[in-house]
């Protein structure tokens, strides 16, 4: 678990389940993504997450508000599994309920991700990428200290020729 002034990082359980659904069929949170998920989508997505915490020992933290709301998205690392010019890797990524949105919390926890990245993993870089238009999530990159060249656009092999957001960016951070 890591902890910060405001929130909590911890490993996912049960009752995560039906908000982690909410947010994955609330249309504004998955403006950047090629789909809403049903439940058993979600379910799915929640499962990957905790396998990959088996496999690499660190994965997309659930996150939690001090004192608040027990689950109110993840933040995290993440080994992709497709390939581009980048990978292999390890992404820093965010993912909040539109109601927690705006107070700081993405930025907060993914300072403590990036952390534990550098100091404990001992990564030399870590990575962002997002959809060319999701200016929310790349302030937060900014914020973060990430830097950005388009030297380092690509297309997102998971997402479908032709579609508007298989054109990504990239940020990077070394340690
Ligand atoms: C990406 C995402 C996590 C960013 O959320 P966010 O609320 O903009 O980011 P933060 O939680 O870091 O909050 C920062 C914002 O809160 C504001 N803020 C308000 N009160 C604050 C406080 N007390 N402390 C810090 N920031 C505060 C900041 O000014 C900043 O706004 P700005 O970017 O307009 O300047 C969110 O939009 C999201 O979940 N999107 C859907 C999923 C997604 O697209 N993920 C990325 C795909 S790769």
């Amino acid at each position: 678990m890591l902890a910060t002034r405001r929130l909590r990082l911890r490993t996912w359980k049960e009752a995560d389940l039906p908000p982690f659904a909410a947010l994955n069929a609330d249309p504004r949170v998955m403006e950047f993504f090629p789909k809403m998920l049903s439940r058993a989508e979600s379910d799915e997505r929640a499962s990957q997450v905790v396998e990959h915490f088996e496999r690499h020992g660190f994965g997309l933290w659930a996150v939690e508000v001090k004192g608040g709301a027990e689950f109110i998205g993840f933040v995290g690392l993440n080994v992709p599994t497709f390939t581009a010019h980048f990978t292999p890797c390890v992404e820093i990524g965010w993912r909040l309920a539109y109601e927690h949105w705006n107070q700081g919390y993405a930025s907060e926890a993914a300072c403590a991700a990036v952390a534990f990245a550098f100091d404990e993993l001992r990564l030399g870089e870590i990575v962002a990428l997002t959809a060319v238009a999701n200016e929310r999530s790349r302030r937060v990159m900014t914020r973060l200290g990430m830097t950005y060249s388009s030297d380092d656009d690509f297309e997102h092999p998971g997402i479908p020729e032709g579609h508007s957001l298989r054109r990504q960016v990239l940020y990077r951070l070394r340690a």
